[in-house]
């Protein structure tokens, strides 16, 4: 019987933290239905003993929350800012592993932890593979509320952006999605732009460096250049691509 998406995200999850997580470590804890298998596996290895003298840096309220309720001892880059690996899933991955992250809105936390660590795992089910970044999943940029709807229009302008439909997000800020009236407010008081694209974006580095010299821009979900490895899940098993 063909495994589910669930079955495929928690064999991901798993075997990032058996293959990459050792005691007395540093990690850094991702975000989303995928990485939260993996804060799981944490848990359960600490309970068991199998694991000791973990200390991990949530990149999300909820994470913190799964984390604190699993009893796994946490930071922040304020005191711990050399993380040995962080594990994440992913929107998209293309073929040189760059992502599209930031689907539950936590991209802003992400890269800032991800960026702190020695090796950075994705995890991710086979639907996240494409070929290029933009269409497949519309791309997230953390704005401040201040003006934003001016921020939008400097972005829709960049011109490695070209083409691009800035949408904000509304309602809850896990969902891109539309699900309320108000604008979906981030873990850091921010709002979330979903930048919708029709073809692939052709230079995601450049892209990535636009939208980061916009003012307003906090940060965006273009994470490139930073995949240590990806492990897939999909119906012929598992693929580790690095
Ligand atoms: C959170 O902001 C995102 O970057 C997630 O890592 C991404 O959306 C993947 O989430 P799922 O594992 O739930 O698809």
């Amino acid at each position: 019987k063909a495994l589910s998406q669930d079955e495929l995200k928690k064999m991901v999850g798993y075997k990032a933290v058996d293959d990459y997580v050792q005691s007395g470590t540093v990690i850094g804890l991702g975000t989303g239905s995928t990485a939260a298998f993996a804060v799981e596996r944490v848990g359960e290895k600490l309970k068991s003993g199998e694991l000791k003298d973990i200390i991990a840096i949530p990149t999300s309220i909820r994470t913190q929350e799964q984390a604190e309720s699993l009893n796994i001892p946490l930071a922040t880059l304020d005191t711990h800012s050399d993380l040995d690996v962080a594990i994440d899933g992913a929107d998209e991955v293309d073929p040189a592993l760059n992502l599209v992250k930031g689907g539950g809105g936590a991209l802003f936390r992400e890269k800032i932890v991800e960026m702190c660590a020695k090796k950075f795992i994705v995890i991710v089910d086979e639907s996240k593979l494409c070929d290029g970044l933009g269409p497949g999943f519309p791309v997230p940029v953390e704005i401040v509320p201040f003006c934003h709807e001016h921020t939008m229009r400097k972005i829709a302008s960049l011109p490695a952006l070209k083409g691009c439909d800035p949408v904000l997000r509304l309602g809850n800020v896990a969902n891109n999605q539309p699900d309320g009236d108000e604008p979906a407010v981030t873990d850091n008081g921010n709002y979330i732009v979903d930048l919708k694209f029709t073809s692939p974006i052709k230079d995601p580095v450049a892209a990535g460096e636009q939208l980061k010299a916009t003012v307003g821009v906090v940060d965006h979900g273009l994470f490139t250049g930073m995949t240590t490895a990806c492990i897939v899940a999909g119906k012929e098993g598992i693929i580790v691509k690095d």
